[in-house]
């Protein structure tokens, strides 16, 4: 079997869906799904999603400058959905989702309190690459839900139950693979023999499955 060749497209998958939070600074505020979204500087942390110049939230967010992105987990996940086919011209996507607004730290913008993870965004430049307008913003503060904290302070997003999209399906994370850097690393002294094997490049990692 070979390779079809198709048209220049979209097919980064899986990515993060996320639900976007926006105000318009006069008392009205808005959900929007966002999958066009990551990480793009670690110092400083900074961020970015890109929003069709049609969506309702497009306005709020230029106007203001200003919005959260929600992380999603599979209890979230209708809710996710909800946000990304209905437009706040049209309803309350808070009510209608059953999410809860809540004061955010650094940006008058509310964030999820349903979400493990907010992250509060001040946009510093619009990049107007062509059907999306990609906000780029530098990260003003996160919020932790203390529920997948442990007694360490360790934060253990898996538990939270994380969702991604995938080429118009959304999917739970499935089994863990290993951990960052697992793969240069020494299986533990206390591994029963048969668990010891080695890596793609020779050096000795632990048996994960
Ligand atoms: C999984 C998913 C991902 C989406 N990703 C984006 C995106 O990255 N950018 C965008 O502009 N719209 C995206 N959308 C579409 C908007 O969420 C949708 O048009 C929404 O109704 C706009 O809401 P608003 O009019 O209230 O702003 C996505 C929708 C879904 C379901």
């Amino acid at each position: 079997m070979g390779k079809q060749v198709w048209k220049p497209g979209n097919m980064v998958y899986p990515v993060p869906a996320v639900l976007v939070s926006a105000a318009d600074g006069e008392g009205r505020t808005n959900l929007i799904t966002v999958a066009w979204t990551g990480t793009i500087c670690t110092n400083p942390p900074m961020a970015y999603i890109s929003v069709r110049p049609e969506r309702y939230s497009y306005d709020m967010i230029r106007s203001t400058g200003q919005f959260v992105i929600n992380l999603t987990t599979e209890d979230m996940a209708y809710a996710t959905d909800l946000c990304g086919v209905k437009s706040g011209r049209d309803l309350d996507k808070w009510q209608a989702a059953g999410l809860t607004p809540q004061r955010a730290s650094a940006v008058d913008v509310p964030l999820v309190a349903e979400s493990p993870v907010n992250i509060e965004c001040q946009v510093v430049k619009v990049e107007e690459l062509g059907s999306h307008h990609m906000f780029i913003a530098e990260v003003k503060a996160v919020d932790i839900d203390e529920k997948y904290l442990d007694e360490k302070g360790k934060f253990h997003l898996g538990k939270a139950k994380p969702i991604v999209y995938s080429h118009g399906e959304y999917y739970g994370l499935g089994a863990l693979l290993g951990t960052f850097g697992y793969s240069v690393k020494k299986a533990p002294k206390n591994l029963p023999a048969g668990r010891k094997r080695r890596g793609k490049y020779g050096q000795k990692r632990n048996g994960a499955g």
